[in-house]
Formats: C-alpha cells, structure tokens, sequence
C-alpha cells in the first residue's frame, strides 16, 4: 500500500478515505481525480480509470503556444509563474486526474553545470559535452546546490499545487541517469535515439562512465525527492532512451542506476518508470521497485499487464498518434482499451510516448470523453 495518508481536514469524509484504502466497494463512493489516480497507483479498483497524457502540457494547445509567441522556452521553465500557468492548462481544458510539472529533463544536468538549448528542428543542444573522467568530475552532484538550483521547479509545484488543491494529481518527474548520460556524452539529441557515444565511454572508460551515472543518479533522486516535498503526488521516471542500451547491458547501465533512485525515494510515493522500447520485459522494470511502469504501444497492454504481479500498475498506452486523427477513432480506440483493460486493477490511461504537437484538441476530448463513459 503505497498511498500516503494525509489527516482530514474537515469531517465527513471517513468513507472517502476507507475506500481509498480499499475496504469499501470502489462503485458505492465518489472520489476525486487525485483518489482515482492515486488509487490507481496502488492497483486498488477505481470506479474509473484515470487519465493523463504525456506532453500534455505543450504545443498542441493554443494556450500555450499563446504564451509561448513572446517567450522562450528557457523563460517558461524558469518562471515559476509561468510554468504553473502552463502546468494548469491542460488540466483546466480537458480535466485529466494528474497535472505533470512543466520542466524539462535536461532541467538536472543544467543544475549540475551543463546548460542546454532546445533548438528547432534538432532538440536539445547541450553547452558541455561529458567523454572523460575529468568531465565527469566538473559535474556538481552537490544536493544543497542542487536544490538550490532547481528551486524555480518546486516553485513551479508549490504554485499549481495551490489551485488544484487536493482536488487532482500533481506529478514531478526527472530524466533516468541513464538518457541524461545519452545526451551529455553526445551533446546533443540523436537520430532516432542512436546515440553512440555514451555507449562508447561505457567501453572505453568505465570509471568515467561510472562517475557520470553516479553523480547524475544522487543528482536525480535530489529532483525527485525535493519535488516530492514541493507537494508532488508521485513521480515519473523518463528512460526515453532505453532502446540505445543493448539487451544485454540495459540492467547494469540503466536499471540498476534507477533502482537506487527509487530505493533512496519515500515508500509511501509511487513511482512510475517509462522506459520507451526498453529492450527487456515489463517484470524487469518493476523489478527497480517502482509500482507503476508505463509502456508504449509496441506492446498489448493486458498481455503485458498479466505478466506482471498484481501488485504493479500500468501505465498507458494507446498510438501517440491517435490525437492527431479525428475524434471518433480516438474515442473507439480509447474504448477498446478500456474494455481490453477491464477486471485488471491498476490502469493509468494515456498515450504509449508523448502527444504531437499537432494533435487535435477535439481528438484529446474524446479520449477524455471514452475514459468518463466507460465503467
Ligand atoms: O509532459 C509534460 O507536459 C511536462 C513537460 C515536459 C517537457 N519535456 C516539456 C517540453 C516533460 C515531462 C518533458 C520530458 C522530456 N524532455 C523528455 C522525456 C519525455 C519523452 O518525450 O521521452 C525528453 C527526451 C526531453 C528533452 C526534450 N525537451 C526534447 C527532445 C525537446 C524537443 C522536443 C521537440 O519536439 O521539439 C524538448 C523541448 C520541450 N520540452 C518542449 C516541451 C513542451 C517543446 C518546447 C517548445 O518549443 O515550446
């Protein structure tokens, strides 16, 4: 049982929160969006399944891109007003049961010395690149500098905390040690995810490698866990890259590292763990000991969702391009899930990798709308 009890506030909502810790049937009571996706995290029965969609907050809404016309994206992330702003839209329009903070991945590597641009049309660019031991020494792994550094993130969830309120879900995530070390070893973002050169240093220069994944694990489990303080319900862990890992090494490059992350978290947190085409079984990746794994749409989620303990939640994972085409495919694929899913506890809707920028709003609405019909 992973939910954190928090004291009432206020009397008469005994039920509610008997519910939550499953005693009750999940159809007699009404809960909240954050109940729902917390239960949902615990593979308790809910009397829907939740929804969040990743990259929800961004350039497929017209607020945002709105906000975005005079601004840069650097400004938007470090503005704690403007990133709650942007935390909040997708959650006012379509009323998914998480907000995710709006930050980036590359937000930890820039608090530990390396900053980075998002460049259009090529992705990140960062200022540093990391291929030696002395590289890899000049990172700052410092947790007081960390923190102090990332400030502007738990800003930013103090802020959207604020107006949702207990009311819905507030998620903090960070990028895996594993694709940070992707990114700083390459300098940049790859082609289709080949990144050669962290594979390289892996090889040639163990100890530097080494360093790398241990200053950017003790950075990361920092993030997580000063979001967590910051009011983050739970966090997801982006292995975006765990297709660049081959099979046989994914579990000493990546997974180990996120497995000290998660075991240095708050037990009473979930987890999640979204580790896109990861080159092992979804047992595996609960195996680092998070409670809920997302998976993409490579993979038949209820199969998948079988092979797994009870215990564990899913996460996902219709086509990131069903938004872009029209609303009644998006709502009939939605519903085909839904019904592939039913009698399995422990089903966190959304997409199998992050929404297009042009996806159709009415397209997301009818994802929404599948997700609220269907019980
Ligand atoms: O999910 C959310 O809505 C919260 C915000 C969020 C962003 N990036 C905002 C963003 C999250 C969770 C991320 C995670 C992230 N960032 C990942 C892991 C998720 C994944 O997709 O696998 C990665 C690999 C990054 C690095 C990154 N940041 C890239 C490759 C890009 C360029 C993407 C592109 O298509 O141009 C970014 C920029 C970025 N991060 C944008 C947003 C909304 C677009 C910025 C803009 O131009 O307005």
């Amino acid at each position: 049982m992973h939910i954190r009890h928090r004291p009432r506030k206020r009397g008469g909502t005994d039920g509610k929160y008997r519910w939550l810790y499953g005693t009750l049937r999940a159809s007699s009571c009404p809960v909240n969006a954050r109940e729902r996706f917390l239960a949902a995290t615990a593979s308790l029965p809910v009397e829907r399944t939740p929804l969040w969609i990743m990259r929800q907050a961004g350039r497929y809404l017209p607020e945002y891109r709105a906000l975005r016309e005079s601004r840069s994206f650097a400004e938007m992330i470090h503005t704690p007003e403007l990133a709650a702003e942007v935390t909040l839209q997708p959650v006012r329009r379509f009323g998914f049961d998480a907000a995710i903070v709006f930050s980036d991945i590359m937000a930890v590597p820039e608090a530990m010395g390396v900053p980075y641009q998002i460049v259009e049309g090529t992705g990140v660019v960062t200022g540093r690149t990391i291929a030696s031991k002395a590289d890899a020494e000049g990172l700052c792994a410092d947790p007081d500098l960390v923190r102090e550094r990332l400030s502007y993130v738990a800003e930013a969830l103090r802020l959207s905390r604020r107006e949702l309120g207990t009311q819905t879900a507030l998620l903090g995530f960070a990028g895996s040690p594993w694709t940070l070390a992707c990114y700083l070893a390459e300098g940049r973002g790859a082609k289709n995810g080949a990144f050669t050169k962290v594979l390289a240093l892996s090889r040639e220069a163990p100890d530097a490698f080494d360093l790398l994944m241990e200053k950017l694990t003790a950075a990361v489990a920092t993030h997580l866990a000063f979001q967590i303080e910051a009011g983050a319900d739970a966090v997801q862990i982006f292995d975006s890259w765990a297709a660049a890992a081959p099979a046989e090494l994914y579990g000493e490059l990546s997974l180990k590292w996120i497995g000290k992350i998660v075991a240095a978290l708050p037990k009473n947190v979930p987890a999640i763990l979204f580790a896109k085409d990861a080159p092992c079984p979804p047992a595996t990746l609960a195996a680092t000991g998070v409670q809920v794994v997302s998976l993409s749409d490579s993979l038949n989620l209820r199969a998948a969702a079988e092979r797994l303990p009870a215990s564990i939640a899913v996460q996902g994972n219709l086509s990131p391009a069903l938004p872009d085409g029209d609303p009644e495919a998006a709502y009939a694929a939605t519903r085909a899930l839904l019904a592939s899913m039913k009698g399995r506890a422990g089903h966190i809707l959304n997409l199998g990798h992050g929404i297009h920028p042009q996806a159709r709003l009415e397209s997301v609405a009818a994802i929404v709308a599948a997700a609220r019909d269907f019980s």
